[in-house]
């Protein structure tokens, strides 16, 4: 039987395990505080950012979001940013990708207090977790590390092939796999657009991990029997119902399921353990933040 990864629960899980820390930090006079900053108006962003503000309600986090222009000038943002790193009661914060086609990511990034840096995505983190020290883990290779760990999926002497080199999932997801540490010590292939014989490095592994944002990519016939798929696509397409789109996987679910051992649905699977991970490094942040 193929086992179905449930996200949400396991997310759940994380989130109940949090609150004690949050209690502790809160009566020691230091409420967690997270904030988002959505700079236009990209709908799916619009969807995500609200969720996590509605996670940090639950949880006992402060949340607090900034709404920027698409097109306002960078130093709007740039000020918004200033204004978080200077903030105490902010004890970690998130600029929501993607942004408006003049901003360059890796500026704003660089400006982001990495102390503060709850995606992990500053320049400094980024070397830290290569570097085998991480402050915070990136959240969504963090929530696959997670989910693996809770279905006892052992990353030891695996073969991982991830598909997608993107420096939000694919590399992060890369390194945390090949770390010598719990949740790693596995052999990774990282596979992209230029990939030959995708298939070939699909059906050679014991889990994949499909993160290339191209809709329903991997199919039965690229697993190995009983693998592990993880799916961490999550493309809206258009569809006659009352939103008017859907959400597709970068796998075929039926199909896929038909062969692996495991498999995580789309909605589901690794999005809720992306936010329930965004929660932890803000309860770490405020933690290491406590004066
Ligand atoms: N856009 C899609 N995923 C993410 C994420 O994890 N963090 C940020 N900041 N933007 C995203």
């Amino acid at each position: 039987m193929t086992e179905i990864i449930d996200g949400n629960a396991v997310a759940s899980e994380i989130r109940d395990g949090l609150t004690d820390a949050i209690e502790t930090l809160a009566d020691a006079g230091r409420r967690p505080g997270l904030a988002t900053v959505l700079m236009g108006d990209d709908p799916a962003s619009q969807t995500y950012v609200n969720m996590k503000q509605r996670d940090c309600e639950e949880v006992g986090i402060d949340g607090t979001h900034a709404e920027i222009d698409g097109d306002a000038p960078a130093s709007e943002l740039y000020d918004a940013i200033e204004d978080l790193n200077d903030d105490p009661s902010v004890h970690g914060y998130i600029v929501q990708e993607p942004v408006p086609d003049h901003i360059d990511y890796r500026e704003v990034l660089r400006r982001i207090d990495p102390a503060k840096d709850a995606d992990a995505f500053h320049p400094e983190n980024v070397g830290r977790l290569v570097a085998g020290q991480p402050r915070f883990k990136p959240c969504t290779p963090h929530g696959i590390q997670k989910l693996l760990e809770a279905y006892d999926v052992e990353t030891e002497g695996a073969d991982v092939t991830i598909i997608g080199r993107s420096n939000i999932v694919g590399k992060p997801m890369a390194n945390l796999l090949m770390q010598k540490a719990d949740g790693g010590n596995a052999t990774v292939t990282v596979c992209h657009s230029r990939t030959e014989d995708l298939e070939e490095k699909t059906r050679s592994a014991d889990i994949v991990i499909a993160a290339s944002g191209v809709t329903e990519l991997v199919d039965a016939s690229m697993l190995a029997e009983d693998a592990v798929v993880i799916d961490v696509g999550i493309s809206r397409v258009d569809a006659d119902n009352e939103k008017g789109y859907e959400l597709v996987g970068d796998v075929d679910f039926e199909s896929a399921k038909s062969k692996a051992g495991a498999i995580t649905p789309v909605p589901g699977g690794v999005g809720p353990m992306t936010r329930a991970m965004l929660l932890h490094n803000t309860v770490n942040a405020a933690s290491a933040q406590q004066g």
